[in-house]
């Protein structure tokens, strides 16, 4: 059986990927730095789960570890743990900035760098010419300005460049990496997002969700399970060629 582990996969996105891979025959850890809602998650989906702060160098380290010694390989590592906040620019904080940085963009920069430092090391998958896959979520605010959210789309851009340069350096141990580019998704994140953003543009908050709905094409808000979907894909063989791609997954809410 392949074996997926997923970050921040308490929670929205995270969880439905957790779902949709176990669905699919993976053996999947649910890991999140929120122990109760990754242990809640686990639970109801009968796999493990551990606790894991992709900010901690120790716990990835610890996270790592312990799925060699049980599994002895990762074949897929779905970096997908992400905070925000949301502010003018002008009145951004150092400390908002600190705080997206440091997960969205160093946590993923663990998370890759040390899962990777094992997984080159462990023999193809059966049947496959890869050693493993690791699949990044980062967002449409990857790739175009996202008002309200400079500190979030600057992590958001840089996790991209990560992925891509990434991408390089491990193709040569036939490990793929490949990023999901989500738009206006269901999730705690945006319920806490649609608030913020009513207060600051001082209009309700079904206001902020119709305007989403407005700029989506495919006419409305995206759910966790249409990202899970096409990270499926990105788990699985049928995408074995697919490396250094960012697919963009977000009902035409913005177009490249
Ligand atoms: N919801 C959206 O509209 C949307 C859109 C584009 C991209 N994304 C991205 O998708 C990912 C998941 O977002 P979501 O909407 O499911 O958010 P969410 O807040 O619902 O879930 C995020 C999970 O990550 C966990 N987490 C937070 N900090 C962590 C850390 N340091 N280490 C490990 N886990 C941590 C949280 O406990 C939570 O369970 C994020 O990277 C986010 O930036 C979300």
């Amino acid at each position: 059986m392949p074996n997926a582990l997923v970050t921040g996969a308490g929670s929205g996105i995270g969880k439905a990927i957790a779902a949709r891979l176990a669905q699919d025959g993976f053996k999947v850890w649910v890991t999140d730095i929120d122990e109760k809602k990754a242990c809640e998650v686990a639970t109801a989906l009968g796999i493990p789960y551990l606790r894991l702060d992709v900010t901690s160098k120790a716990d990835v380290e610890r996270a790592r570890d312990h799925v060699f010694a049980q599994d002895g390989r990762l074949d897929v590592l779905i970096a997908n743990a992400g905070v925000s906040t949301m502010n003018r620019f002008l009145d951004l904080s150092e400390e908002e900035w600190d705080f997206v940085m440091e997960v969205n963009a160093k946590g993923t920069f663990f998370a890759l760098q040390i899962f990777a430092r094992s997984m080159i090391h462990q023999p193809f998958m059966p049947g496959r010419e890869l050693r493993g896959k690791i699949i990044i979520i980062a967002s449409m605010a990857a790739r175009q300005a996202a008002p309200l959210l400079a500190h979030y789309s600057a992590s958001k851009f840089a996790v991209l460049g990560l992925a891509q340069s990434v991408a390089k350096e491990l193709a040569p141990y036939r490990i793929t990496v490949n990023v999901v580019n989500p738009g206006y998704v269901r999730t705690p994140m945006q319920e806490r997002e649609v608030m913020w953003e009513a207060k600051i543009r001082e209009v309700s908050p079904e206001v902020v969700i119709h305007d989403y709905i407005k700029q989506t094409l495919l006419g409305r808000l995206e759910t966790p399970e249409d990202v899970a979907k096409v990270v499926s894909f990105l788990a699985g063989p049928d995408s074995d060629f697919i490396t250094g791609e960012a697919l963009e997954v977000n009902g035409g809410a913005w177009i490249f």
